[in-house]
């Protein structure tokens, strides 16, 4: 982490008439309707620093006992800073406090560097949702050259 990135940061919810940092969320799924299916019935907590928004993740309810990280991202200038490893530990103590037990986040076969972050930071592989991305997504993502096809399916335990 970078020394003081974190400096003049503050982590806190949307507030429920505030415009929705659509440009962020757009770096996580390409498709604005799919952010559409769950955006309104999340909770999206947002990073400011010196008030303006550089990071958001959102939560959503799967079961009264787990909750998914539905999108998290870091503006492009402030990735790779250690950024989006505080907020995955920030939403995993905000998803405990809330009650939950454990926390699941999804992403591409392709996504090499979430893969390795997720599990960094004590998610497990739980499931795959195969040909999630070819199914619903109109054209071909591709992820350091390899094309995503399936959804993998990370779960971290909130209680341990
Ligand atoms: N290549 C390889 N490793 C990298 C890279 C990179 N480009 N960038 C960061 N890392 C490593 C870091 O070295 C660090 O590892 P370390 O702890 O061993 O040093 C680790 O990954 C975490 O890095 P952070 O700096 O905390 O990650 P960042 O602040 O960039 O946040 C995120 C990660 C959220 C994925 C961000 O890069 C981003 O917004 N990307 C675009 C959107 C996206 O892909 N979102 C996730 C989609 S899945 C979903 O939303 C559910």
């Amino acid at each position: 982490m970078d020394d003081d990135i974190l400096q003049y940061t503050r982590l806190r919810e949307l507030y429920e008439d505030e415009e929705k940092p659509f440009e962020l969320l757009l770096l996580a799924d390409e498709k604005r309707e799919a952010i559409q299916q769950y955006i309104d019935s999340a909770r999206i907590f947002v990073l400011e620093k010196d008030d303006i928004i550089i990071a958001v993740f959102v939560l959503q309810e799967i079961t009264s006992l787990s909750i998914e990280i539905k999108n998290i991202a870091v503006a492009e200038a402030y990735q790779g800073k250690g950024i989006g490893k505080y907020l995955l530990s920030e939403a995993a103590k905000i998803a405990q406090e809330m009650g939950y037990e454990d926390m699941l986040i999804g992403t591409a076969n392709g996504s090499i560097m979430q893969l390795y972050l997720y599990q960094k930071e004590g998610f497990e592989i739980v499931g795959i949702r195969k040909n999630f991305f070819t199914d619903n997504y109109p054209k071909p993502i591709y992820e350091n050259g390899i094309l995503c096809k399936h959804m993998i399916v990370l779960q971290k335990k909130l209680n341990t």
